[in-house]
């Protein structure tokens, strides 16, 4: 009898320890965060990119301008420390908490943007600010007055922790096997003695994998995780709220601007009539469309009114207007004018709405939050030249070494962009 009970204390070890394994793959799954190449190629480039772009404010290992930068990875997701080196103001402006309060720490300075970085420049500059240039911790502490030492010895460096999860789980696995040998070793050597109709039922019943699946501990860590996962989930949403980049509605009629004004080159201001001339860009009345497609009623070499082309027709003679979903939308409480941006300050259309040229279906570019336009405004010299109107204030701005930016003549003012 001794044999059956141990056989039992087996088997539930067995079970347990397939369902831990479970979630030590999945956990490790999750966990798994990619991680910043170390390759000496990879750094060499990573250093130029640095010296050209980002020496001026930073060091690796001590604060300047803004932080040390070794261990920036560490400190927050890859993807996020690359969108923040690539958009610094537009991470902060979609409310991350983490970097908002480093703004915060470093008196709002602004980290400019680097969109032009392409992702192998991005790859290779991590790589250099988190292996390049290793100073000897002691010399450092020595020189650093410990500041530099402290940053680079904090907490269990990632490679060792997946080096850890990978050894526990090779080690599962193998008790999980040991134990499965034994107990087919045990239940032949049962088996092959006189027993009782039901420990032979019992001894010879498998090992139940549904059985696992329903236990209660396998239900209860499952929900436990989906719960977590839901609530992550939910709080990354919440940041976002308001921020509709990226948003492309289908439209009631198949127009596209890539057709349009990219393939039939149309200028924009032929259709966006208000954009240098007013606040609003508009949207074209079926009138505008007809210029055209009183004659054009189908894509060259086909046959037929278009379906598509038809519904303008059915709108001009209902007299009644095309009912296009607004994309773009900033709240009430925001004023913005595009002849100010388009004529005034020359800004391509594209700067802010990307290239809609492409574009099958109109999608929203920019996040349009208050800091993409703050940013732009503290970043962009104005286009004095050829326009009286700013001849004085350049006059006046002549002594500061700065050129004059959208900042100096108000563009910071809360009044004007707010009602
Ligand atoms: C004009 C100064 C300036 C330049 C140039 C600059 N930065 Fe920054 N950086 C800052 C400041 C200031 C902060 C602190 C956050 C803030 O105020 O936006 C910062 C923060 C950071 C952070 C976050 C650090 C942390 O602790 O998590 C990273 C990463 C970073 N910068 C990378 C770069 C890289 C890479 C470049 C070059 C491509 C660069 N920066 C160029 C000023 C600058
Ligand atoms: C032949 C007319 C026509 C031309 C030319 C044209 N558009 Fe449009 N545009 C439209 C129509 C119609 C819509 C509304 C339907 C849609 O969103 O696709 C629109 C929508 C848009 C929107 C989104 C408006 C919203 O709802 O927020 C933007 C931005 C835009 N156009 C920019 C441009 C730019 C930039 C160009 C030049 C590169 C251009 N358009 C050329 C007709 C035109
Ligand atoms: C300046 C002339 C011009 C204007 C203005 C114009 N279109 Fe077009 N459109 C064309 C031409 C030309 C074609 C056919 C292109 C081809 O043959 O490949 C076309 C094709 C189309 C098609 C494709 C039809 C199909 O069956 O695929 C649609 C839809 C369309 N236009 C909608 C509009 C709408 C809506 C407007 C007004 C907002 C508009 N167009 C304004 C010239 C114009
Ligand atoms: C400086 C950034 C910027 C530039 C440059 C710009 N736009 Fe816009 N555009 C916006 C913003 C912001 C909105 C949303 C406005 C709102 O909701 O009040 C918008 C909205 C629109 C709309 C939707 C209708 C409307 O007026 O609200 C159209 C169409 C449009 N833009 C077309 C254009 C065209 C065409 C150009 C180039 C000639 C252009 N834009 C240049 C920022 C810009
Ligand atoms: C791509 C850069 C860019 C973006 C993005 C941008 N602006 Fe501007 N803005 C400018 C420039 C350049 C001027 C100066 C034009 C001139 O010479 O008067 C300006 C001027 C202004 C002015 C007039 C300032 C003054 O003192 O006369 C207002 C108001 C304004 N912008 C509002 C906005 C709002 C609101 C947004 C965001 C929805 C925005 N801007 C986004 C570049 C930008
Ligand atoms: C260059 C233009 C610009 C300037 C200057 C500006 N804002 Fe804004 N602000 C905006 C825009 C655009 C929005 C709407 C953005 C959005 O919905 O994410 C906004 C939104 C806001 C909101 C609402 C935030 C929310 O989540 O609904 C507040 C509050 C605000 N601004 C306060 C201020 C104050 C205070 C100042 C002066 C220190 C200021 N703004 C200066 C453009 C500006």
């Amino acid at each position: 009898m001794l044999s059956k009970r141990s056989l039992v204390g087996i088997r539930l070890s067995f079970q347990t320890l397939a369902v831990l394994l479970f979630m030590l793959i999945g956990v490790s799954a999750y966990a798994a965060d990619p991680t910043v190449g170390s390759g000496e190629e990879a750094i060499a480039a990573g250093k130029t990119v640095f010296n050209a772009n980002c020496k001026q404010c930073h060091k690796l290992d001590a604060k300047s301008v803004g932080p040390a930068l070794r261990g920036a990875t560490d400190r927050q997701p890859l993807d996020k420390v690359k969108s923040f080196i690539k958009n610094s103001q537009a991470v902060i402006g979609s409310g991350d908490a983490y970097f908002t309060a480093l703004f915060k720490e470093y008196s709002n300075t602004v980290m400019p943007a680097h969109e032009f970085l392409s992702d192998d420049d991005l790859n290779n500059l991590l790589s250099y600010i988190e292996h390049g240039d290793k100073v000897d911790p002691a010399a450092a502490a020595a020189t650093a007055g410990g500041e530099a030492g402290a940053a680079a010895g904090g907490g269990i460096p990632s490679e060792y922790l997946s080096i850890i999860l990978g050894v526990l789980v090779v080690v599962l696995l193998l008790i999980l096997v040991v134990l499965g040998l034994i107990i087919s070793v045990l239940t032949k050597y049962i088996n092959k003695q006189d027993l009782p109709e039901d420990d032979k039922e019992f001894v010879s019943q498998k090992t139940d994998l549904g059985k696992v699946f329903k236990s209660d501990a396998f239900i209860i860590v499952v929900t436990a995780l989906v719960i977590a996962l839901v609530a992550k989930t939910a709080i990354d949403g919440l940041y976002s709220v308001g921020v509709q980049q990226g948003y492309a509605p289908t439209q009631p009629i198949a127009y596209s601007h890539k057709l349009h004004a990219g393939d039939l080159e149309i200028a924009c201001q032929y259709c966006h009539t208000g954009v240098e001339i007013g606040r609003s860009a508009n949207i074209p009345s079926p009138n505008i469309c007809m210029n055209c497609h009183t004659h054009v009623q189908n894509v060259q070499g086909k046959e037929g009114i278009s379906p598509e082309i038809a519904k303008i027709y059915a709108a001009v003679e209902n007299n009644q207007p095309i009912e296009w979903v607004r994309v773009h939308n900033l709240p009430d409480l925001a004023y913005f004018n595009h002849s100010q941006h388009v004529a005034v300050g020359g800004i391509e259309c594209q700067t802010c709405h990307g290239p809609i040229q492409e574009m099958e279906v109109v999608g929203q570019h920019s996040a349009l939050t208050m800091g993409w336009c703050i940013d732009c405004h503290r970043q962009t010299e104005i286009a004095t030249e050829g326009n009286a109107y700013y001849d004085k204030l350049v006059q006046l701005h002549s002594d500061s070494k700065d050129a004059l930016k959208v900042k100096d003549i108000g563009g910071l003012e809360c009044a004007k962009c707010h009602y």
